[in-house]
């Protein structure tokens, strides 16, 4: 099993203890997330929902691996202070871009950055935040993904009805191939294909 250095699984244990409190991803989910960015070789990854950092670390342990980079969405100033911490108490010279304020807000700053090339493309991107906002999040996230880029969202089972705007999205839209996986709360693997 995959054991990160002392300090790191010192964080991580820390966290898991409070994980129901934060809604971090459990060990599995967060395992499966790290490895589908190495088996992506991601280089530019966007999350939706920082909370206090859990599944950034793990982010941020494969993007050292990739040599890539993460930009990570949280409105809720303190918990983005915590994650921040939690980052640095991990990674040495974490190369993330933490940005504060209303998720979509923050899409629409990305969007208009990439459409006016200040910023590259996403080629792997992780939408854990407003449940209620999945559709709104994918259809800005689909302007500033990659070709063959990768989008995995959780809770698509727990908070089926709040997300089932965004399952039937991905499904019937033909230029992404998805699949919805039972493991933690649910999660939506999306691959865009054209
Ligand atoms: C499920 S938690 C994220 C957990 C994190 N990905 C992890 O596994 O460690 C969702 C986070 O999204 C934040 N959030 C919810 N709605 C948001 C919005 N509209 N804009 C920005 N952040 C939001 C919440 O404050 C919360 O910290």
């Amino acid at each position: 099993m995959l054991k990160f250095d002392f300090d790191t699984e010192n964080i991580l244990a820390e966290l898991e203890k409070t994980q129901k409190d934060f809604w971090n991803l459990d060990r599995p989910c967060a395992n499966f997330l790290y490895l589908l960015i190495l088996l992506k070789n991601a280089k530019n990854v966007l999350e939706i929902g920082t909370s206090n950092g859990y599944s950034g670390i793990w982010i941020l342990k494969a993007l050292e691996n990739t040599k890539g980079k993460l930009t990570t969405i949280e409105f809720w100033e303190k918990r983005q202070s915590v994650a921040r911490k939690n980052f640095a108490s991990c990674i040495k010279n974490a190369k993330v871009e933490p940005k504060i304020g209303s998720a979509v807000v923050v899409l629409e700053d990305l969007v208009q950055e990439v459409e006016t090339n200040k910023r590259e493309k996403y080629d792997f991107v992780f939408i854990d935040a407003n449940k209620t906002e999945y559709l709104s999040y994918f259809k800005l996230v689909d302007k500033i993904i990659s070709d063959n880029g990768v989008i995995l969202a959780d809770n698509i089972l727990s908070h089926k009805e709040k997300t089932a705007p965004y399952a039937e999205e991905l499904f019937n839209n033909e230029t992404y191939a998805s699949q919805i996986l039972e493991m933690g709360a649910g999660m939506m693997l999306s691959c865009k294909i054209k």
